[in-house]
């Protein structure tokens, strides 16, 4: 059986992640979450003072981006790996809506994009991968054998967004939790570096009113075609 290459992109709270590490699992490929790696470099800008509400040292930042080590370790009661930051585990301070409020503008920087992309690019040279984010299928493989590009109405992902907050115990409104799947949706397809955009030969699947199980299906089904 032949390794491929498999981009998962799309909007935000979209499932991405979830239906990719089924993917990964089910094929025994490796799991790279980019979106991870986005948050990890705006956790490290919020950490130093970098990012605040109505600022950014985006110099100083850019300065710094060679101190910032970013990697994953497989955890195996989780089943999938952890983000850290400079070899401390940050995968619960990333997911905080602080940082999802942050992380677009980080994530529009170029010199940013161009190191974390380089990484990625790195991490998914044997194949047997399975990557989501915004830009999977357009820069850092536009090669991959399998593009799927997801997308579900507003509403559905910030519900699906508030409900996975509040079950971690964070105290946020929904309407809050809308406004930033909204406002990162803007800001994610209107920044001149790399902006989120189908690549013409994907393939999209709005999950809107799918389940877990059935967009599992489906998109092995596609998998299962190439490989
Ligand atoms: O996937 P997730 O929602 O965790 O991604 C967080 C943010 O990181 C996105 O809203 C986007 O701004 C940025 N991102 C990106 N390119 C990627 C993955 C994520 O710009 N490949």
């Amino acid at each position: 059986m032949k390794k491929i290459t498999i981009a998962i992109d799309g909007f935000s709270s979209t499932g991405k992640s979830t239906l990719a590490k089924q993917l990964a699992k089910h094929l025994g490929y490796v799991y790279v979450d980019t979106g991870a790696m986005y948050r990890a470099v705006t956790l490290f800008a919020m950490q130093n003072n970098y990012i605040g509400a109505d600022f950014l040292d985006k110099e100083k930042l850019v300065k710094s981006l060679p101190s910032i080590k970013l990697s994953f370790k497989f955890n195996p009661e989780l089943g999938f790996a952890e983000m850290y930051l400079n070899d401390v585990n940050v995968e619960t301070e990333i997911r905080t809506l602080e940082v999802s409020n942050f992380v677009s503008t980080i994530a529009a920087i170029s010199e940013v994009r161009s190191k974390l992309v380089e990484q990625q690019q790195e991490m998914g040279k044997e194949k047997g991968v399975v990557m989501d984010g915004r830009d999977i299928g357009t820069v850092v493989f536009p090669n991959a054998e399998l593009k799927i590009f997801m997308t579900a109405g507003a509403d559905t992902r910030a519900q699906r967004r508030f409900d996975e907050l509040q079950a971690k115990g964070d105290s946020v409104s929904y309407e809050e939790v809308l406004k930033n799947v909204v406002d990162r949706d803007y800001v994610d397809t209107h920044r001149d570096d790399s902006p989120l955009v189908m690549a013409d030969d994907a393939i999209e699947v709005d999950n809107s009113y799918l389940n877990r199980k059935e967009q599992f299906d489906v998109v092995l089904e596609l998998a299962n075609e190439v490989i």
